[in-house]
């Protein structure tokens, strides 16, 4: 026995020395739940993010005389059953009729579309066509050809489901694209994701053509042919963001969202709202609202009557899912951009979680980033109660302004992670929201640096009208 004590003595030190890495991770893994944040430790090799150049192949220039480029697509009513087309012919004016229809052979249907221009600076735009196709079936396929005078180009889209609580649909979610070699990865694995995205909530900041000389505004044309691929075929729904501003003054460039505003029109006006920056929309079972964090949003303001009138107007129990896309993040423990969205945070959170909105989708910050459910409602100047607290009847936040454009990634965080912030990265990627019914929706985010199927972070959806059980007892269970 005497013998064995001191073995048995070194075995045990062996046994806690061993083990002492596993107790570690527990404590580590317990102080973590406590906070419920997530800083990944996946790191990116910083590279700089540098615009893919004129003669790339994805800004290629469509062959024919006047032939349609930049062609994308937009839901073109409040609930779903039209379509508006939009494209740029070059050489001359040219139609701008859409043939249209449900046969790939038989374009039976035809619609008139409306042509604008512009001139921003020393720049002068191609012709740019929009034309809205109205009172379609739901849940079919349309082919449809615009250039149908010199250079004909056909492509096709599939019309959403009839609206209702239970229908299943899949948004992707990218924002800050750029046209960068890593944009160019992000929407290839947007494509490529076996979950299959049907509608883009896009939500902000599209060409970045402002950071060229003069906003040289050829960089806002060849966005339009780079994303064509996919936003020929599917709606991408817009939000404004800071690049669209193009802004400048020194310039005699005082119109604020000129080219955007051209270039990109919205069914604003079906939802009441007086202008194309903040505007709702019906697909599928979700209410989607698009907010403008470069508008006014002040009490009085166009923006703010707007909302006060559209939250109570909601319908739960035909779009359980009420999704907001807005540009600049109310909650980002990143260093950039920080605080920028609080203005709004303080005139609209409340609101938020009184109406129980599931998700808030933001970009601006060059990175992931997914929240709790917290609110910060209680502070009333003096009570002092300023901090985020938990609160089942409020929004998840998730920045996913990590498309891939030049200005390169947001990596410096707040430290430590705050309470509040569920998981962080500095990576490029996208995300998808994949409603399965009334009550549950499946959300995942995937890096560029995986593969397509490979998912980075994810989360079940409980609707907070529907189904509104605690998310928070899966971080304690
Ligand atoms: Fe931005």
């Amino acid at each position: 026995m005497g013998s064995s004590s001191p073995s048995s003595s070194s075995s045990n030190y062996c046994y806690y020395f061993y083990r002492l890495p596993l107790l570690l991770a527990l404590v580590l893994s317990f102080a973590g739940n406590c906070n419920g944040g997530k800083t990944s430790s996946f790191v990116r090799k910083v590279e700089k993010a540098i615009d893919m150049p004129l003669d790339s192949d994805v800004f290629r220039v469509p062959p024919g005389y006047n032939a349609p480029q930049q062609v994308h697509i937009t839901q073109g009513s409040l609930n779903g059953g039209a379509m508006t087309i939009s494209w740029v012919t070059q050489d001359e004016r040219g139609s701008s009729k859409v043939l249209y229809g449900t046969s790939e052979h038989n374009l039976e249907f035809s619609a008139e579309g409306r042509v604008t221009n512009y001139t921003y600076y020393n720049y002068t735009s191609g012709f740019i066509h929009h034309c809205t196709l109205r009172r379609l079936k739901h849940n079919v396929k349309y082919y449809y050809e615009v250039g149908i005078d010199h250079s004909p180009r056909r492509f096709w889209f599939i019309t959403p489901p009839q609206v209702g609580p239970d229908v299943p649909y899949t948004f992707g979610l990218i924002g800050d694209l750029g046209q960068s070699y890593d944009s160019n990865s992000t929407l290839t694995h947007y494509e490529n994701n076996p979950i299959k995205g049907q509608t883009v909530l896009f939500v902000g900041d599209l060409s970045y053509a402002d950071n060229y000389p003069n906003h040289d505004n050829e960089r806002w044309d060849t966005w339009g042919r780079f994303v064509e691929r996919s936003t020929a075929y599917q709606p991408w729904i817009w939000t404004a963001g800071n690049h669209e501003l193009d802004f400048a003054p020194e310039i005699g460039e005082t119109k604020p969202f000129k080219p955007y505003r051209h270039r990109y029109h919205v069914p604003y006006k079906a939802s009441g709202s007086t202008s194309p920056f903040w505007y709702s929309i019906r697909r599928a079972s979700a209410h989607i609202i698009v907010l403008a964090s470069y508008s006014a949003y002040g009490k009085y303001t166009p923006q703010y009557k707007w909302l006060e009138a559209e939250l109570p107007k909601v319908n739960r129990t035909e779009t359980p899912w009420l999704i907001v896309l807005l540009h600049s993040p109310w909650y980002n423990s990143y260093n950039y951009h920080y605080m920028e969205g609080e203005s709004m945070r303080v005139m609209f959170e409340s609101w938020f979680v009184k109406y129980k909105v599931d998700v808030v989708f933001a970009g601006h910050v060059h990175a992931y980033e997914r929240s709790e459910r917290i609110s910060n409602i209680a502070y009333n100047i003096v009570n002092g109660e300023c901090m985020p607290t938990p609160d089942q009847s409020a929004p998840v936040y998730i920045t996913i302004g990590d498309g891939g454009n030049l200005e390169g990634l947001a990596t410096n965080m707040t430290e430590p992670q705050p309470s509040y912030s569920a998981y962080r990265e500095a990576s490029f990627g996208h995300a998808t929201f994949d409603i399965k019914n009334r009550t549950h929706a499946y959300y995942s985010w995937h890096r560029n640096q995986d593969g397509y199927a490979v998912e980075a972070d994810s989360m079940w959806f409980y609707n907070r009208f529907c189904h509104a059980i605690d998310e928070s007892a899966k971080y304690y269970s």
